[in-house]
């Protein structure tokens, strides 16, 4: 690991950690007590943050690991290929229904009672997904961390 991009890697780590924060808030106090103005803000809030870590670091660090033989050795990287998969597929299915709402600005009560597990489904792989990304900040900028 580059010295140089210990601060940029921290930066990330800090940002996801607020990204979390947020989405928690929204569906604790948004969404579960239908206040669907704070659930949508703090969604739309995630997808900007998401848009400037994910995009540029993240999928850049992720082909760069694959160029450098990730999948050669897939048991001892399996929290960084599980992380990538199930974050592809987190942020995948929550550009899906943010699209949907889009559409549907009306919010019928039928496709908001067929969306809520899907919903569920996202907050939970974020929260795993989010885990194994402050796994892979561990072990992967140890030599620099405070000992
Ligand atoms: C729900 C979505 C996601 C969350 C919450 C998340 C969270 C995190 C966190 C907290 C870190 C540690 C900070 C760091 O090391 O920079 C990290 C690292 C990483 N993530 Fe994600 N991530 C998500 C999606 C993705 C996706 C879709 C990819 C790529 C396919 C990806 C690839 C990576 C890589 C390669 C690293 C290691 C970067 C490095 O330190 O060199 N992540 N992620």
């Amino acid at each position: 690991m580059q010295a140089e991009l210990f601060p940029v890697a921290t930066a990330v780590l800090i940002a996801e950690t607020f990204v979390l924060i947020v989405l928690l808030i929204g569906w604790l106090y948004g969404a579960r007590r239908l206040e669907f103005r704070l659930h949508h803000r703090a969604v739309y809030s995630v997808i900007l943050i998401h848009a400037v870590t994910v995009g540029p670091w993240m999928i850049m660090r992720a082909m760069l690991f694959a160029s450098q033989g990730l999948f050669d050795d897939p048991i001892s990287s399996w929290y960084q290929i599980l992380h990538d998969a199930l974050g592809i597929i987190a942020i995948s299915l929550g550009f899906i229904v943010a699209v949907v709402f889009l559409i549907r600005r009306d919010m019928p009560l039928r496709l908001l009672k067929r969306t809520r597990p899907v919903m569920i489904l996202i907050l939970t792989l974020w929260v795993v997904t989010f885990l194994l990304g402050v796994m892979s900040y561990i072990i992967g900028w140890s030599a620099y961390l405070p000992s």
